[in-house]
């Protein structure tokens, strides 16, 4: 991590999701707000700002961080993927058209860092139970959905995915 004097600017590379971003920040700036106004990726929401909604969640080096809790400095160096990054050619990626067919959003405030940190949960839970999904869920508020449709949206692709294993036998994930 790079350390400078509270009042100068620090010059970070970081690579969000695949291209390369070189900017001068402030030691103070926190990652979210980096994301948000220095990278363009509003994506990124911010609620609390004290890492208790999970709004603001990303993946850094492939783990699920809230990023109101990190500074910009803190991520020189590292790999980043922010909500955007999920769908590719134009097309959702399994988690985000799973949300949207199990009806598990409303407003859609919350649900960035619900995908965000989906993502990181199935890459360790291949078949995971209704109690771990409610556990992980613990750490992302939503006032809207009830949070049934959100569990059912990740059951499913935890599903879709053990069903490709078993169809094509090698053990690749869909
Ligand atoms: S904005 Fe980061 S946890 Fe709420
Ligand atoms: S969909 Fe509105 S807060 Fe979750």
């Amino acid at each position: 991590m790079i350390k400078v004097p509270a009042k100068q600017k620090a010059d970070i590379r970081v690579n969000i999701n695949g291209r390369m971003f070189e900017e001068r920040v402030e030691p103070r700036k926190l990652l979210s707000d980096f994301l948000r106004e220095e990278c363009g990726l509003t994506g990124t929401h911010v609620g609390c700002e004290h890492g208790v909604c999970g709004a603001c969640t990303v993946l850094l080096n492939g783990s699920a961080v809230r990023s109101c809790l990190m500074f910009a400095v803190q991520a020189e160096g590292a790999e980043i993927t922010t909500v955007e990054g999920l769908a590719q050619g134009g097309q959702p990626d399994a988690l985000q058209a799973a949300f949207s067919e199990c009806h598990a959003l409303q407003c859609g405030f919350c649900t960035p860092g619900i995908l965000m940190s989906s993502v990181d949960f199935l890459a360790s839970h291949a078949e995971p139970t209704e109690p771990e999904i409610k556990e992980m869920l613990s750490g992302h508020l939503c006032r809207c959905t009830g949070y049934k449709g959100i569990i059912e949206a990740i059951e499913k692709v935890a599903c879709t995915r053990k069903d490709g294993e078993h169809r094509n036998g090698s053990g690749d994930t869909v």
